[in-house]
C-alpha cells in the first residue's frame, strides 16, 4: 500500500506503477530532503503543532534514515514511490504513530520543489567552483610556457601572432562568465517553496519565513501556486550548463585540432590519451572529443526541460518529474568534463617551436607594416592598398615577403617590422595580445577571480 492509498479501493496497475515511480533515479536526493524535513519539523514545533518531544522523535528517526542511506543500508520497499514516500514510510517505522504527523501542513509538491532547490544549490556552487579551477588552470598552463606564442585566426586562416597566454586567457575569460552566471542563478534560486502546500497553502499556523531561515535561503516564496509550479531554477541551470558546455566543446575542438600531425601545437600527456584497438601507432586526443560531443547531451537536457515547462497550466502537474534526470545527468556530466579537461590541460605540452614558427609567417605581420606606415602619415586606406600589393606579389611570384617588402621603396623602411616577434611585441593596446599589455591583463585577471571566490563562498548555505 503506498501511503496515499486512503480513497482507492483497486491498487495501482503495474504499467501504471512502472510509469510513474522515481525512486529508481530520485533515491540520490535523500540528504537535501531530510534536511527539509528536518526543517518542517523544526517548523512544526515553533507552531505548536508538534511538542517538543514529538518533533525529537522525529528528527532522530530523520538521523537514523539519513545513516542507513550513507551506508547503504536503507532499503527500498515495493510500495516506496518516489524517494519522499520511502523516507517518510521509514521514519514512520522508526519513531512509530508519531511519525505520522511528519506530513503535517506538506504537500510532496512544496516537499520536492524544496528538495531540488537544495540540491541544486549545492549543485551549482560545485560546477561554479570547478569551472573556476579550469579558467585558473588554463592561466597557469600558458605561464608554464613563458613568452609562447602562435598564430591568431579569423575564418579559420592565419590572422596575427597572439601570445599563448593571451589565446589560453580568452578561454578563461569565457569560463569567468559562466561561474558568474552560475552563481547569480544560485542567487535567484535561492527561494523557499516550503510551507506553499499542495498548491494554495494551508489552514494550520506554518511560517514559511521560519523555514527558509532554518534551510538558509535567502527568502520564502511570495505566491503558493508559484512555489510549486516554478522549475525556471532548473531551467536556467541547465541553461548555463548548456553554454558551458559550449565554451568547453570550442576548447575541444582546439585541442583535437592542435593534437593532430597537421598542426602539431601540443601533446597531451598519456594519461589524457588513448590508443586504438587496432592501430599500434595511434594516440587519441578522446578527453577533447568528448568535452566537444558532451554539448549535445547538454543543449539536449535544457530542451527536455523547456519543452516539458511548455504550455503546462499551473501548478503542480506529474509532468513535473521529468525535471529531475535532465538535470542530474547536466549536472553529472559537466562535472565529469570539467575535471577531465583540468587535467588534460595539466598534462598538456606545447609545441612552442611548432607554434612560433607558424606565426612568424611574415604575411601576418601586413597589418603592422601598414600601421608603421600610418605612424609616418600615410592614410590608412593608402597604406592598406601598398602593402596588399606588396602580399599580392609575393604570392604570385614566389618570393618571400620580406623581400619584396625590401625591394619597394615607400615601403622599404616600415620593414622592420617584419622581423620574427616584432609584430607581436608591437601590440599594446588595451586588451590586445602583446608582451606589453599583458601584465594588465594578469593583474585584471587575478581580481576578477578573487572576486568570484568570494561571491562563491558568500552565497554557501
Ligand atoms: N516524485 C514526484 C516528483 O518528482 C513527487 C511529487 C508527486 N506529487 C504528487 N502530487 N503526485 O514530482
Amino acid at each position: 500500500m503506498t501511503l496515499w492509498h486512503g480513497r482507492f479501493s483497486e491498487s495501482m496497475s503495474e504499467s501504471l506503477w512502472r510509469l510513474s515511480e522515481s525512486y529508481s533515479f530520485d533515491h540520490l536526493l535523500y540528504r537535501y530532503d531530510i534536511t527539509g524535513s528536518r526543517a518542517h519539523v523544526r517548523g512544526l514545533v515553533a507552531a505548536g503543532l508538534l511538542d517538543d518531544d514529538e518533533g525529537e522523535q522525529i528528527l532522530l528517526a530523520l538521523d537514523q534514515v539519513e545513516e542507513e542511506f550513507d551506508r547503504g543500508l536503507f532499503t527500498r520497499q515495493p510500495t516506496d514511490e518516489d524517494v519522499h514516500m520511502a523516507i517518510e514510510r521509514r521514519v514512520t517505522e522508526i519513531a512509530g504513530a508519531v511519525g505520522a504527523k511528519l506530513h503535517t501542513g506538506r504537500s510532496r509538491n512544496d516537499q520536492v520543489a524544496t528538495t531540488v532547490r537544495l540540491f541544486t544549490r549545492d549543485a551549482l556552487t560545485d560546477l561554479a567552483s570547478r569551472t573556476l579551477d579550469l579558467a585558473t588552470t588554463l592561466v597557469a598552463t600558458a605561464e608554464r610556457f613563458p613568452g609562447a606564442y602562435l598564430p591568431g585566426y579569423t575564418h579559420f586562416q592565419r590572422a596575427q601572432p597572439v601570445l599563448l597566454a593571451h589565446h589560453l586567457g580568452a578561454h578563461a575569460w569565457s569560463l569567468a562568465r559562466d561561474v558568474d552566471r552560475l552563481i547569480a542563478t544560485r542567487e535567484r534560486a535561492s527561494v523557499s517553496p516550503l510551507g506553499a502546500g499542495a498548491i494554495a497553502g494551508s489552514s494550520l499556523p506554518l511560517d514559511p519565513a521560519f523555514t527558509a531561515r532554518e534551510l538558509g535561503f535567502a527568502r520564502p516564496f511570495e505566491n503558493s501556486m508559484d512555489a510549486v509550479s516554478d522549475r525556471d531554477f532548473i531551467a536556467e541551470t541547465l541553461f548555463d550548463i548548456a553554454l558551458l558546455g559550449t565554451h568547453l566543446s570550442r576548447m575541444g575542438e582546439e585541442l583535437v585540432l592542435w593534437t593532430t600531425a597537421e598542426f602539431g601545437f601540443a601533446a597531451l600527456g598519456d594519461a589524457y590519451t588513448t590508443g586504438s584497438s587496432m592501430l599500434p601507432q595511434k594516440k587519441n586526443s578522446d578527453v577533447a572529443e568528448l568535452a566537444r560531443g558532451k554539448a549535445g547531451r547538454f543543449i539536449g537536457n535544457l530542451t527536455t526541460l523547456l519543452v516539458v515547462l511548455k504550455g503546462l497550466p499551473l501548478t503542480y502537474n506529474r509532468d513535473l518529474q521529468e525535471d529531475k534526470e535532465p538535470l542530474f545527468d547536466s549536472v553529472e556530466q559537466a562535472m565529469t568534463v570539467l575535471d577531465a579537461l583540468r587535467g588534460a590541460y595539466r598534462s598538456l605540452e606545447f609545441r612552442v617551436d611548432v607554434a612560433r614558427e607558424a606565426a612568424d609567417d611574415a604575411s601576418l605581420a601586413a597589418i603592422d607594416v601598414a600601421e608603421e606606415l600610418v605612424r609616418r602619415g600615410v592614410p590608412f586606406r593608402r597604406a592598406h592598398e601598398l602593402v596588399g600589393e606588396a602580399v599580392g606579389e609575393s604570392m604570385r611570384s614566389g618570393r618571400p615577403f620580406l623581400e619584396v617588402l625590401s625591394g619597394r621603396a615607400e615601403l622599404a623602411d616600415a620593414a622592420e617590422v617584419v622581423r620574427d616577434g616584432s609584430a607581436l611585441e608591437r601590440r599594446r593596446s588595451p586588451g590586445a595580445s602583446g608582451p606589453l599589455a599583458q601584465p594588465a591583463q594578469g593583474a585584471a585577471w587575478s581580481s576578477r577571480v578573487a572576486e568570484l571566490r568570494a561571491r562563491l563562498t558568500a552565497g554557501e548555505a
